[in-house]
């Protein structure tokens, strides 16, 4: 093992070779950058700046086409001809794709792009290599911007027909090919729509929709039912700021109606200022109401980015075709000054978090869940309920270094339980879920994921359809922080002697026959607990009338066995006389009270009330005698996501603090680390590891459970090593450099590999340490120079490349060493020389060198 403790910044950077091997998730590396992609069924299709790849749905290459070629452009757009050539002949053009669209119907491949001017393919979906057309025709935007969007819209006439829409940036310089203002057009998709596939014509005329003045990034775009949706930032003018805005269209009757039909909406970003800005988009399935998310950036930034939910549902009472942005009939030069119409607000914030870059959104059940790729290479899960509360995100995948993903994620459409990651040249299918990683009833609910039910036939966590059966159960619609509860409610009785109930609550949604078979089962040491006239058991309640008015007052034990279909559920109850419970109105008490089962009002412990519960009772001011702990720093704040040991803590009062607390997000569990050296001032703790990057607050724990202070620290991509320099060693070992030290030679292979430390975790490094002999001296030579002694030193040639600095030399006369200051060194044919010179010598008989590098120490005669 090495330690390599300055290494931790130096090496900061891409990772290496053998990182990779790490990584768990299947994927696909390709040649070049992601530029496109699309999912058609069980294919996957890419295109990257010099390939085109047809791969299956698990990311197995079927075949790829190269993007180079020999183009003729004729004198009739038809007679461009673009051939693909063999990699190692002559070729002088490239197809750049900015459109990949499949046409399941049609068994087709639409991919457009630039060769000079605009090219488009429609080539066979199942065997990408048959090319069914080509023409020489722009179709999507003429630059590899990415601030345009191509997607297919039912136009609903006499019979449905499918169009191409494209909307693109237009204000751009123009070229000799391109020169058309329109924003958002429809192209036929096919032969027979009353003129040739792309083309713009409807009926006897050609629509469009234009940006009236200045220019527009589109972000994204869908169809659902017969509405269109169109998402674009219109930049900042001189006087105006950056604004979001929404399109509708009505897919209608046809090409001329459908774009004529326009109503504009603007996007309102909570807390956003003049530079905000659409990221990233994806339309949450189901509905109505058409719920929607938007990465949006809050700053222009990348650092400060929000997941906002909007309802977009289309609002038909704005006027048609009269935005002030966006025409189709357009007014005459000078625009219009009309509304714009409504402004929407989120519904919902769902996630602050920094450098997210796009987004997908599944439903599952009453559950929307969220996949959201970052700027720093994660794929985080955010499943969100009904009442929009959303749980703590989790990371899916975390690449090692800082990758990208691409703005555009999609689902395998055959298992739904994949995402498709783009990272750069490389994509991932990253499961949506681990269920089986959850081993019990408990943990598969805990793990609150909307994707995985406990399988009682199974007895495994496993996804729903996994599950042959209905006798399954899962969490519950809305988020609870706990399986089963339980409270104890006093009815009025007469004369205070009261009924005492005790009232069982599951947190479930279960399957068919696990509702079927639902009962509670009470067990206590002492005589029956529940009264003969308890009600049954009806989901998802128990109830039990207890027999005895009274609790003893040490309070009483119960075990619970709750069954749902063939699943079997125990829980220990810890039943308390409510009014025993008494003390200082701290939380520490509030929690043992509501941990009875009684209820927490007015600042004391009573019997439970029979309503719904509230939210966290417990959460008050401390009632212990402690002075507020403050944190003023932390050192080091910013670690990789493996954590760091021994972290220090400055502060005031921080003498009675027990432990350091740090939570990711306010609805995630947070992580606590225990202290030491605590001087009241300053403490050492170690910083956990955490699966998220990003920002954590932190704050100081007291022994009554408060936690005070408000500091940050900031978890980023691990350190990874790409190289050593030198990459070899002597057979001895100790070959040394400032920061790094080489262990012996493994004698069986003549090398070893190179780690790096990182807190608790150790990296392979893509560098194997190679072993050589040990350098071999074999003689010296000197020669008088002025008042010194020059010194050439011979060594056998090798392989070690060692440099003059590796060597000390000192001339040894009369039991007295003079230091050799090295010079230079020199190589011929078989032997190193090492020349170094010895200052201001008494009489430069030197009988004796010793010469040393770091393991070996040697004498020489001369
Ligand atoms: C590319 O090569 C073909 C065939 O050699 C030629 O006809 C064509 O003009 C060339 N195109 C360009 C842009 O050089
Ligand atoms: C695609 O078609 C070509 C030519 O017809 C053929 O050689 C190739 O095997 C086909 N590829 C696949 C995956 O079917
Ligand atoms: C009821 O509980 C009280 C207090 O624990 C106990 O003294 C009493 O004997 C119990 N009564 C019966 C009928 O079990
Ligand atoms: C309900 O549970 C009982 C007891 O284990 C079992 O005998 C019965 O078959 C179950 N019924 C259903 C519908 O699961
Ligand atoms: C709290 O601390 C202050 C100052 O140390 C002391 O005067 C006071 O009596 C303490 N209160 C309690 C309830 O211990
Ligand atoms: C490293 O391991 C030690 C011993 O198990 C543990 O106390 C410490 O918290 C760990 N550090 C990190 C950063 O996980
Ligand atoms: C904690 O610090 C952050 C950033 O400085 C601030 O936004 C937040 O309001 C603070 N929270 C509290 C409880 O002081
Ligand atoms: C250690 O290696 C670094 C990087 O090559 C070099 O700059 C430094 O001078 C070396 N130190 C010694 C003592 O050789
Ligand atoms: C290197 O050594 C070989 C064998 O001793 C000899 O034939 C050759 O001339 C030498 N080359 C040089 C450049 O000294």
């Amino acid at each position: 093992m090495i330690l390599l403790p300055g290494l931790l910044l130096v090496l900061w950077g891409e990772p290496g070779r053998c990182l990779e091997e790490k990584e768990e998730n299947g994927g696909f590396t390709f040649d070049g950058d992601i530029r496109h992609f699309a999912v058609a069924g069980d294919a996957v299709f890419v295109a990257t700046e010099e390939r085109l790849y047809q791969l299956s749905h698990d990311l197995t290459l079927i075949q790829s086409l190269t993007q180079r070629g020999v183009f003729t452009a004729g004198h009739q757009t038809q007679e461009a001809v673009f051939t693909r050539v063999p990699e190692t002949e002559e070729r002088n053009a490239t197809l750049r794709v900015n459109v990949l669209l499949p046409l399941v119907a049609d068994r087709s491949l639409v991919s457009c792009g630039v060769i000079e001017c605009g090219y488009c393919e429609v080539l066979d979906l199942r065997n990408i290599s048959h090319v069914r057309y080509r023409e020489h025709i722009l179709v999507g935007s003429p630059w590899s911007s990415s601030a345009s969007v191509a997607f297919l819209v039912d136009v609903e006439q006499r019979k449905t027909e499918t169009y191409i829409l494209t909307a693109t940036q237009h204000e751009l310089p123009r070229s000799s090919c391109f020169f058309a203002r329109e924003a958002v057009k429809l192209h036929n998709s096919n032969e027979g729509q009353g003129g040739s596939i792309f083309s713009l014509i409807g009926e006897f005329t050609t629509s469009s929709i234009q940006r009236i003045k200045g220019s527009a990034e589109f972000v994204d775009g869908f169809q659902i039912d017969l509405n269109i949706y169109l998402f674009a930032n219109l930049p900042a003018g001189d006087n105006s700021n950056n604004r979001v805005r929404l399109i509708w269209l009505e897919g209608k009757t046809n090409k001329k109606e459908t774009l004529q039909s326009l109503r504009g909406a603007t996007l309102r970003v909570s807390g956003g200022g003049a530079r905000s800005r659409l990221v990233a988009s994806a339309v949450v399935p189901g509905g109505p109401p058409v719920l929607w998310s938007g990465v949006f950036s809050v700053d222009g930034g990348r650092t400060d980015t929000r997941l906002l939910l909007f309802d977009i549902s289309p609002d038909l009472s704005v006027a048609a075709d009269a935005d002030p942005d966006f025409c189709s009939a357009c007014p005459p030069a000078g625009g219009r000054g009309a509304p714009g119409g409504p402004t929407l607000q989120p519904t919902a914030v769902l996630l602050k978090q920094s450098f997210m870059t796009s987004v997908l959104a599944v439903r599952q059940k009453a559950w929307m869940v969220f996949f959201i790729g970052t700027g720093d290479g994660q794929l985080i899960k955010l499943a969100v309920d009904q009442n929009y509360r959303a749980l703590c995100p989790r990371v899916l995948y975390r690449a090692d270094g800082d990758r990208q993903v691409f703005p555009r994620m999609l689902l395998d459409q055959v298992d739904l339980k994949h995402v498709y990651l783009p990272l750069q040249n490389q994509m991932k299918r990253v499961p949506v879920s681990r269920c089986s990683s959850h081993a019990s009833v408990q943990a598969c609910w805990s793990a609150q994921d909307p994707f995985c039910v406990w399988c009682g036939s199974r007895r495994s966590c496993t996804f729903e359809d996994d599950c042959q059966d209905s006798d399954w159960i899962s969490v519950p619609e809305d988020s609870q922080p706990k399986m089963v509860s339980y409270k104890v409610v006093k009815d009025g009785g007469g004369g205070g002697v009261g009924r005492l109930t005790l009232v069982i609550q599951t947190h479930l949604t279960v399957g068919r026959e696990a509702r079927a078979n639902f009962s509670c089962q009470f067990t206590s040491s002492s005589s029956e607990l529940c009264s003969p006239q308890s009600p049954p058991a009806q989901f998802p309640q128990c109830t039990c009338v207890l027999s005895n008015g009274t609790l003893p007052a040490e309070g009483r034990t119960v075990t619970l066995t709750l069954r749902l279909g063939s699943t079997e559920l125990s829980e220990q109850l810890h039943l308390s006389g409510c009014s025993d419970i008494r003390g200082p109105p701290t939380s520490v008490l509030c929690r043992r009270c509501v941990a009875a089962g009684c209820g927490w009002s007015q600042n004391a412990c009573s019997w439970a009330a029979a309503g719904p519960e509230e939210g966290d009772v417990c959460r008050m001011e401390s009632g212990m005698n402690f002075s507020r702990p403050e944190i003023s720093s932390i050192a080091p704040s910013v670690v990789s996501f493996y954590g760091r040991n021994h972290a220090v803590l400055s502060g005031y009062n921080l003498g009675a603090v027990t432990g350091v607390r740090i939570r990711a997000d306010t609805d995630c569990a947070p992580r606590e680390s225990p202290v030491w050296n605590n001087v009241g001032v300053e403490l050492t703790f170690h910083i956990p590891g955490a699966d998220n990057k990003g920002a954590v607050s932190v704050c100081v724990l007291l022994p009554d459970g408060s936690c005070h202070g408000n500091a940050t620290i900031t978890y980023q991509s691990a350190p990874s090593c790409t190289d050593v320099v030198p990459s070899c060693s002597w057979i001895s070992g100790n070959r040394e450099n400032l920061t790094y030290d080489t262990p012996a030679a493994d004698r069986n292979t003549g090398s070893s590999s190179v780690f790096l430390k990182v807190a608790n975790e150790t990296l392979a490094c893509s560098t194997a340490m190679t072993y050589y002999p040990d350098p071999e001296f074999t003689s010296f030579t000197s020669t008088r120079t002025g008042d010194g002694v020059r010194i050439t030193l011979q060594k056998k040639a090798d392989r070690l490349q060692m440099s003059p600095a590796e060597v000390s030399v000192w001339g040894v006369e009369e039991g007295r060493s003079y230091p050799c200051i090295m010079e230079a060194k020199e190589s011929s044919n078989e032997t190193d020389f090492f020349i170094c010179e010895i200052q201001q010598t008494p009489n430069a008989k030197f009988q004796h060198l010793r010469v040393n590098i770091p393991v070996q120490e040697r004498e020489m005669k001369y």
